[in-house]
């Protein structure tokens, strides 16, 4: 049973106060999680909860803290591990909110992720195992090389420019071709005479004007690095577009432009045609703009894959309004936009039950906890973007898919004769 849940104030990868929750089973296992953070965040995102005040620029969390050590650690004490959706279910009746404003959804993931892991410790067992089952797949995975829009300081609106490898024996592979083609850029953006410094999710972040200037440099470094584009490796673009859309004058503020909803259509239009070689758009309109979001899938979405963010934050209830009004055919899944496991694999299910696909995600704020990496795995969610091949916080995910890939390879085939198949969990 659990025994108790500790929380600690900790910082993520931008400096910014996060939760870290230790769960303590009765039987003597102990497993920590940690919590990320996002800068674009959706509105409807389940609340993370900060102090306010003047410390840490109010944005410390001793108050979810102090929630996970008093009223959650409380309600928690003596219940099974085993069972995620009464753990879970738990903490969302005690909380009584429809957003968890609470108690936090920073306290409440922080707990939900670590008394999974302390689960999965205490059978024994590696994360993605115990969440998931047998059939696993590993994700195809994007990797956001270029950052712009509230990721950097450049003149590039386009939030994330992503290159996911397409042609791959296996994701060891896969990786492989996309670390020759972020380092292939990084010369790329220096012949160009351009800084090489790094955003919030490892890309560079050159101060170019336009994300079709970011497109063409993508575009030469995947040749550079021996790859076809479009065939080797893809292109995908989140653009953010609700942190361009002014709602004063609900017009996109777009690179220098002022543009109308079909204007900024007619824009991807002609991106989309000249760069081919891009399969996914993310977040395309604000996200309140459900007409033009729809105007674009209905489009580009019997040839692109159309990702929901921040209009459907993960919830159930609004990926069912997704579903109805054909808003997208992609969901993007991120655990701290909902606020518990279980609410996350019921927006997983519903979404691929309608033939969505998902794509799991970091956030830009992040930590060194992989728990996406082995959850991507366990729900074989397909897809899973956790920004460049740089920075620990990033390369961390990437690595436990490494560990994750080399593991089902063994179990899978119940050899050992590879030399470096060593067995981790
Ligand atoms: P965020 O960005 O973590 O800053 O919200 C990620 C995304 O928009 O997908
Ligand atoms: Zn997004």
């Amino acid at each position: 049973y659990v025994e108790k849940v500790r929380a600690l104030e900790i910082f993520d990868s931008r400096g910014n106060p996060t939760v870290e929750v230790h769960a303590y089973l009765s039987d003597g296992t102990v497993a920590k999680a940690e919590v990320p953070s996002g800068a674009s965040t959706g509105e409807k995102e389940a609340v993370e909860l900060r102090d306010g005040g003047k410390r840490l620029q109010g944005k410390g969390v001793t108050q979810a803290v102090a929630n996970v050590n008093g009223p959650i650690n409380d309600a928690l004490k003596g219940l099974s591990p085993y069972n995620q959706a009464e753990i879970d279910r738990t903490m969302i009746k005690l909380d009584g909110t429809q957003n968890k404003a609470k108690l936090g959804a920073n306290a409440i993931l922080g707990t939900s992720m670590a008394i999974a892991r302390a689960a999965a410790r205490s059978k024994d067992e590696p994360l993605y195992r115990y969440l998931g089952g047998c059939d696993l797949e590993m994700p195809q995975t994007f990797h956001n090389v270029i950052n712009g829009g509230k990721h950097a300081d450049n003149g590039i609106d386009i939030q994330e420019f992503m290159i996911t490898p397409v042609a791959k024996n296996s994701f060891r592979d896969g990786f492989e071709k996309i670390v020759n083609t972020y380092h292939a850029l990084k010369a790329v953006i220096e012949e160009a005479g351009f800084e090489t410094g790094l955003g919030d999710e490892g890309g560079f972040a050159p101060n170019l004007k336009s994300s079709e200037e970011a497109l063409k440099m993508l575009r030469t470094a995947i040749i550079k690095a021996g790859y076809k584009p479009g065939e080797d490796i893809a292109i995908a673009f989140d653009a953010a577009a609700s942190s361009f859309y002014n709602t004063e004058d609900g017009k996109y503020h777009f690179e220098g432009h002022i543009w109308n909803g079909e204007e900024m259509l007619q824009y991807y239009d002609k991106l989309l045609k000249e760069f081919p070689e891009i399969i996914s758009c993310e977040d395309p309109f604000d996200e309140n703009d459900w007409e033009n979001f729809e105007k674009f899938t209905a489009k580009f979405g019997s040839t692109h894959q159309v990702v929901a963010d921040d209009n459907v934050c993960t919830n159930p209830k609004l990926v069912r309004k997704a579903i109805k009004d054909k808003l997208c055919n992609s969901i993007l899944i991120k655990l701290n936009q909902i606020g518990t496991i279980t609410e996350t694999l019921e927006t997983i299910r519903l979404a691929r039950k309608n033939n969505m696909t998902t794509m799991v995600s970091h956030r830009s704020g992040e930590t060194g906890d992989t728990f996406i990496a082995d959850f991507t795995v366990a729900t074989n969610a397909g897809q899973l973007k956790s920004g460049a091949p740089a920075r620990s916080e990033r390369v961390e995910k990437y690595n436990r898919l490494l560990e994750i890939e080399n593991q089902i390879g063994v179990e899978n085939e119940r050899l050992n004769h590879f030399p470096n198949n060593v067995d981790f969990d």
